[in-house]
Parts: structure tokens; sequence; C-alpha cells
């Protein structure tokens, strides 16, 4: 028996404050929590959804080092670009706030500072990286070396990005400092760190006993972690880009970024509710639930609620409903390669669509398992599932009733049974939706959603009220009737889901208002009530505008493979005499063509100034039209054994330039010279 609640607190992980935000995280945090909050408020339950910016850590100090700003303007460029498209997408928060807020830094502060006073926190004195030049100790990231696996002269101090290893800054070879290109010292510093081992047995309990019900993803991650071991974690850090350490004798240190940002809830509630914060947080009938990703799992179920409990004024999370990644066209969603769909771009290219993001992305959720956004997918989603089926019902209801009639909803008469087919297949949507949204399964809760639209489309086809039109206007009547209550039922279970386009047929409807226990109700519409005017809720996307965005993101696959080439080491010297040894020259190209049933071979029928001679070459599929090499002057080996490749002699070798992604381009004099000329 679950326990029943007064109210909900919805968290949303506060996203970095340093870039903008795209589809991996609306789909991983935002949408799911923003479902959630829009489904109980519809309920009308007491609820909030807090968010905000996480605009401390190292990765913020380095963007600004980058670009020679501070860190406070890079927090407060992203910040508002962030919280932008959140409005823009109807992430219906009810603060969005950020971390470097007062309220912020005097609660993380007063937090860390009750800890002290209770003797939570371990202290300990750890030799670390000092950069001498730079008067500064170092972070791990501000440190690069070579790396002691696979021996990549650039691995970080955290990291190694060759070959994937987590590191020290200690295990690296040659370590350097990045921010003064000096070798680094090692100093002693203090630091605080909370004895997570202390609360190891209490976290068993509470999350492997007490919370089965968990999703297994979060569930199995957290058993791992518990059963490798806790161990004591630092809370401290030696970095100007933080909320001090509020202790005597930690001049230069500040709160680690991962213990202040999770306060930042706290933080942002009480800067909602300066007064009646405390029943959110502090009252067992208030249900404290976190959305998160998965990387931030084991903050939110061990490293927060240890915190929590040091404290032991707070409630716990009820659950925390992470989600695992969405990957993009089959490959990992990353910033630094631009690999990712940005909302403030989408929008930009979409205008008007966000339910349609909205719906692919909760459609196609990573709920148990990385899941990939493609963009054929989408078209898919939208024209097969929007258009087709919720657009066509909504719009056929409603430009049937305008043309029967007047726009005003027509009385009905008694039902017959298609029509109570229809109405007890209805009366099942409300609990199948509420059972998926109260277990966070909101893929299935959408399918069920979108069923009520099949009901309907069903419906209208089994009934054809544009035939009974001709004969029955009484049961035209009726049909169009129980239709718009479909319709205006439709505006309600898909609020959480669709906010936009549920608005929409509110307006086609002119009804406001609507409770989520109307779900069922099929008199919702009163009897000539006067419809506003239609237009249509979706709209096709054609290939045209796909085939775009999937140009842009090959676009930007060259680019990357293209930054990231190293050009292959320099071979063995040769001797003058061993270089003279080879004879190229340069040939005019006379004919070339493909080989018949040879897909790689091109014929290269040369002028090389003595006669002709004929080259064969495996460039082929890098020249789809051979013919744009005629009358070019290329170079080509002279003195290369001729051989035979398909039953042709080939008399010598084409030179090419192999590009970064291996694709072949053959090499031209940049002046015109005579055919045969020598090259040296
Ligand atoms: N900024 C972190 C991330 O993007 C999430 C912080 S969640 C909070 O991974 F709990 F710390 F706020
Ligand atoms: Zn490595």
């Amino acid at each position: 028996m679950s326990k029943q609640f007064k109210r909900t607190l919805i968290t949303s992980a506060l996203p970095y404050a340093n870039g903008p935000i795209h589809i991996g995280h609306l789909a991983g945090v935002y949408v799911p929590a923003d479902i959630y909050t829009r489904y109980l408020r519809l309920k009308g339950e007491e609820v909030v959804h807090i968010g905000g910016s996480d605009e401390h850590g190292v990765p913020i100090t380095i963007r600004a080092r980058k670009e020679g700003v501070t860190p406070q303007d890079i927090v407060d460029r992203y910040h508002e670009l962030i919280k932008k498209s959140f409005e823009e997408f109807g992430i219906a928060f009810d603060i969005y706030s950020r971390t470097t807020s007062d309220i912020h830094k005097k609660t993380a502060s007063d937090f860390f500072r009750k800890l002290y006073d209770g003797g939570k926190f371990i202290e300990q004195e750890t030799e670390q990286y000092y950069d001498e030049e730079a008067h500064q100790f170092l972070a791990d990231r501000y440190i690069t070396g070579t790396c002691p696996h696979c021996k990549n002269e650039n691995a970080y101090g955290d990291q190694c990005e060759a070959c994937g290893t987590s590191l020290n800054a200690t295990d690296l070879i040659n370590p350097k400092s990045t921010l003064s290109g000096s070798v680094p010292v090692m100093r002693k510093t203090k630091h605080w760190y909370l004895p997570l081992d202390q609360y190891e047995m209490w976290l068993r309990q509470w999350i492997l006993e007490d919370h089965k019900e968990w999703k297994t993803n979060v569930y199995g991650q957290c058993k791992s972690w518990l059963d490798a071991g806790l161990h004591p974690r630092a809370v401290t850090r030696d970095l100007d880009w933080g909320v001090p350490v509020p202790v005597e004798g930690a001049e230069g240190k500040v709160l680690y970024v991962w213990f202040d940002a999770p306060i930042g809830y706290i933080s942002n509630t009480i800067e909602l509710f300066p007064n009646d914060w405390e029943k959110w947080w502090k009252d067992e009938d208030t249900k404290l639930v976190h959305f998160i990703g998965k990387d931030n799992i084991v903050f939110h179920c061990i490293v927060f609620p240890a915190m929590l409990k040091a404290d032991g004024s707070y409630i716990l999370p009820e659950n925390v409903p992470s989600n695992e990644f969405l990957n993009l066209e089959g490959d990992k969603i990353s910033t630094s390669r631009n690999w990712a769909v940005w909302l403030h771009e989408y929008l930009e290219e979409f205008p008007d669509k966000q339910d349609v993001l909205r719906y692919v992305l909760t459609a196609n959720a990573p709920e148990t398992k990385d899941n990939d956004f493609m963009w054929k997918d989408f078209q898919a989603r939208n024209n097969n599932e929007l258009v087709a089926v919720l657009g066509n019902f909504v719009n056929r209801a409603l430009v049937l009733t305008q043309k029967y009639f007047d726009n005003k909803v027509p009385a009905r008469g008694t039902y017959n049974e298609y029509d109570e087919q229809t109405i007890s297949e209805i009366a099942t949507v409300r609990a199948a939706v509420e059972k998926n949204l109260d277990n966070y399964r909101f893929r299935e809760a959408l399918k069920e959603a979108m069923n009520l639209a099949r009901i309907g489309n069903k419906y209208l086809a089994d009934t054809e009220p544009w035939k009974t039109a001709k004969t029955d206007m009484d049961r035209t009547a009726t049909i169009m009737n129980l239709s718009l209550q479909i319709t205006a039922n439709l505006a309600i279970v898909f609020e959480p889901f669709l906010p936009f386009a549920s608005q929409k047929i509110k307006d086609f409807l002119q009804v406001n208002n609507l409770k989520w226990e109307q779900i069922g109700d099929l008199n919702l519409l009163l009897e000539g009530h006067e419809l506003g005017e239609a237009s249509l809720l979706f709209e096709k996307i054609e290939d045209e505008t796909i085939e775009k965005q999937i140009q842009k993101l090959l676009d930007t696959k060259k680019e990357n493979e293209a930054n990231e080439y190293t050009p292959a080491p320099i071979k063995e010297n040769v001797a003058f005499d061993d270089f003279g040894k080879l004879d190229i020259r340069v040939g005019t190209v006379l004919e070339c063509e493909k080989v018949p049933k040879a897909d790689k071979l091109l014929r290269f029928l040369l002028d090389d100034g003595l006669g002709k001679r004929t080259i064969l070459s495996g460039i082929a599929e890098y020249y789809p039209d051979p013919q744009e090499l005629v009358g070019k002057q290329i170079c080509f080996v002279a003195n290369f054994e001729p051989r035979k490749l398909r039953g042709l002699m080939s008399e010598g070798m084409i030179l090419s330039a192999q590009d970064a992604d291996g694709s072949l381009s053959v090499i031209q004099t940049s002046r015109e010279v005579k055919p045969g000329s020598t090259v040296n």
C-alpha cells in the first residue's frame, strides 16, 4: 500500500549554464517533469515544479578563460538563453532561478555550516597539484599530460578522451598546467569530506529494501554503487568560482559544485515561498520527486540524500525517475562536437512546432534504455500520428459540425450500438493513462492518450456522418455531438503532453477550465454551444525539410572529421638519389571513364608529351562524373612498372591526395605546362 501524500514537490536537474540546451535535455528530464507537473495540476493537486541553472563548477571557468570573459558573463548569457528555451517549449516551472543568486549562496553556505558545526564532516589534508606561476591549486581538468594507459599525450587530469579511462591528475605522466604551461608541484591542502561510508547501511535499507519500486535502471545503478562500497567524498575545492566555504582558514576554497547545486532546489523553493517553503521540504506529507538524467543518479540517490539525512530536518525523495540517454542519428549527443539539435535552432527552423518535438521525444523517450532521435522518425510520427490520427479527427469533427450544424453543438438523440461501443471504449482511457503517469511511464501514457483519437477516428469511419447527412439529420446530430465530446476529452488528456495543441482545441471549441476528472464525461459541451474558428492542428512535414536537417548533420560530421584529422607520421628520410629514381610527369587527360564491371577503376587516357598512355586508377567512387577530369593536367608516376588490371594494361600511376575522410583527390598543376613536363 503506497503512502498518500498531501502535495508534490517536483524538481528538474539544474542544467549547467555553460551552453544552450538540446533535445537530449528535453527528452531526458524536462518534458517528463513537465508532463507530470501538468498532470497533477490538472487533477487539482497541490504541486510545484522547481528549476534553475547550475552556475558553478570548473567547466564554466574554463569556458570563461577561453573566451577571455568572466564566469559570471558566461552564466548570465546561458541562463537567459536556457530560461527562454524552457518558456518557449512550455516547460511549466513555478520558478526558474540560478545558483549565483544571493539566496542560494546563503542557503548553501548555511547548509554546509550546520553540517560542519554538527561534526558531520571529516577534515583531511592531502597533496594536490599547484601551479606556482598562476598561484593556484589546479582542478583535474586544468592539468594535461600523457595517459598511462594509451600514451595519448593530451589526456586531461580527470579523463583520457582517447581511451575513455577516468584518471586522477596524479596518474598523468609529464603533467602540465593548462593555466601557465608550467609543471605543477605537489602542495598540501585541507578539505572537508562527507563520510558516505557511514551512510552505507542506511542507504542500503532505504533504497534497496524500501524503494524496490524505483525504475530498474535507477535501482540497478544504486545497487552497484552500494555493492562496490562507499567512500568519503570531498565537498570542497580549491577554486575561486563558487560558494565560499564558510569556515575560518578556508580562504580560496569553495563548495564543490555537486554539493551546492542540489541545495539549489531548496534555495529556489525559498525564493518562491519565502514564508512557507518549509512545508515543501520538511513535512512528511510532501512527496519529493527528482527528474534527472542517468549521469546524475549517484548524486540524487546517494550523495544528496546523505546530505539531507546528515542535516536531519529534511524529507527524502520518494522517487527519482531518471531516464537513460537520447542519441542523435546513432551517435552520442555532444556539445563540443556540435552533435545535437539545439532548442533555439529547432524553434527557428520549425516555428510553432514545439508540440511536435514534445510528442516525438515522449513517444520515443529513453525511459528504460538509450534511444535514438532520427529525423525520419520525427517526420513519420508527425505525418502518420499527429496529422493523420489526432489532427485528422479533430479537424473532421469541427469541419463537419460547421458544414451541417452552423458551427453549433447539435442535440444528441438516443445512442445506437456503435455509439455505445465507442462510449465503452472511451471509458477505459482515463484509468489507462493515469496508471502509466502515476508510474512515470510517459511513453505508454502517451500511447493511451493517442488511443482516444484512434477511437474517434474509427467512430467517424464506422458511422460516416457525411453519408447519414443525406438521409437522417437526427442521426448525424448524434454522431457529431459525440465526436465533439470526444474532441473536448482530447483537449484534456493531451494537456500534459501537448499543451499548445490542447489550448488550440479549447479555442476551437470555445471552452476552458477543463479538469482531469472530466475525462470520460461526454456532456462537456452543451447543446447549441457555439464553436470558434477551426484551423489545422498539425501540418504535414515534407521530405525536403527533413533532408535539410539530415544534410546539416552530415555537414557537421564532415567538419568534425576534418577537425579531428591527424595526418600520418612522416616516413623515414630518403636520399636524393632515391627520390631521383622516380619519374613523375604531368599529363593531360584525353579520356576518363569507368571501367565496365569494375566498381572502383577509372581508365585514364593521357597525353604524356611523347604519345598516349593508358593508366588505371582505383578512384572511381570519388568521381561519380569522370568527365570532369577530361582536359585537366594531372601528375603520374611514369616509370611505375606496367601491370595488368582487369585485362587492361596500366602504364603508370596517377597521384592523388587522401583526405581526412579517406576520399581521394587527383593532383593537378597550378599553372598550365607542356604535357610530359617532369615533376621534381
Ligand atoms: N548541472 C548538472 C548536470 O547538468 C545537474 C545538476 S542537478 C542538481 O549534469 F541537483 F545538482 F542541481
Ligand atoms: Zn588513454
